[in-house]
């Protein structure tokens, strides 16, 4: 059976751990890891812009000895110029692996549907599953294991958001998420991530107080008001998210020795303040740095020896 990695719904707390520690060993002694991956080649396709999954699938994959091919938003035209089963049949026949960022999640699915190589969902507006292992690596990094975290999601209820749902259901903790009534997570997402929940003991809870899930805190996460393909609804969000913004002030009700996240792009000055993305609380950058480290060892566990 191929392996993909499209949601972390489809993923156990074993493997979430086995990839934890993989990208730990990785992290630690990349040169280990130079010829894990030679003679494959990983395919980026990618209908939405991209900085840090692209670079950490690209350089990742020459890290492990793998080549890369990149596919820019207008190049494939998925559906448009041809049919998604047509490009990812002919796709297998020519690369190891292919991520995927594209809109809507069914082309995700649908594109697995017909591939005989493992996908990745290099994001989709309903899942960002690649950042929320960097983010999870990182939470593990700083603070240790989940299950013992508080973490205060702020922000819109979107793929990033959603992702980490599914992340702390699975290995346990306490997240609470904070957003504007209208822009609240999915409800079946919520109510399967609450599912899950009770095998790990983690609790998720969402809410409209920003100061509440903030309360104690050991993570602050935020992430845009406007994810990408949303534009058209920036000026309505912007009023609709004001009192959601991370500033100094609001910092002070999480724990004081608490970190930020953010998976970035940050629109500074709008959900995150330049004083916090800039300041001592800001994990931001070893954040996106992990992205890195949780990529090759994504791409070896789907593409590794066996
Ligand atoms: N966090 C993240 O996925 O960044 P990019 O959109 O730049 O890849
Ligand atoms: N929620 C954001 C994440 C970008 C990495 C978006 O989908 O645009």
């Amino acid at each position: 059976m191929i392996r993909h990695f499209l949601s972390l719904k489809y993923t156990s707390a074993e493997q979430l751990n086995h990839l934890i520690k993989l990208t730990a060993a990785i992290k630690d002694k990349p040169r280990d890891f130079r010829k894990a991956l030679a003679n494959k080649t990983v395919g980026l396709l990618f209908e939405k812009p991209s900085l840090r999954t692209k670079a950490a699938f690209y350089v990742g994959a020459q890290q492990l000895g793998a080549g890369a091919v990149y596919f820019s938003p207008s190049e494939v035209q998925l559906g448009k110029r041809e049919a998604i089963s047509d490009v990812s049949h002919a796709l297998s026949r020519f690369i190891d692996l292919v991520v995927l960022r594209t809109f809507s999640h069914e082309n995700i699915l649908k594109f697995a549907r017909y591939s005989s190589i493992p996908i990745v969902n290099g994001l989709s507006d309903l899942y960002h599953p690649t950042q929320a292992l960097a983010d999870i690596f990182t939470m593990y990094e700083l603070k240790g294991k989940l299950s013992k975290l508080k973490a205060a999601y702020v922000g819109d209820g979107n793929n990033v958001c959603h992702s980490l749902m599914y992340a702390f259901s699975i290995l346990g903790g306490d997240l609470r998420i904070a957003s504007p009534k209208k822009y609240q997570p999915s409800k079946s997402i919520l109510k399967e991530a609450r599912h899950f929940s009770r095998v790990s003991g983690a609790k998720i809870t969402v809410t409209d107080s920003a100061q509440s899930a903030l309360n104690g805190a050991d993570v602050v996460y935020t992430d845009v008001w406007t994810s990408m393909g949303k534009e058209k609804e920036s000026v309505a969000r912007k009023k609709a998210f004001k009192n959601f913004q991370i500033n100094d002030k609001i910092l002070k009700k999480a724990k004081g020795n608490c970190i930020v996240m953010h998976c970035l792009p940050a629109h500074r000055g709008e959900e995150i303040t330049d004083s916090v993305i800039d300041g001592k609380h800001s994990a931001v950058f070893l954040q996106a740095e992990n992205r890195l480290h949780t990529a090759k060892a994504l791409l070896v566990y789907l593409l590794g020896a066996k």
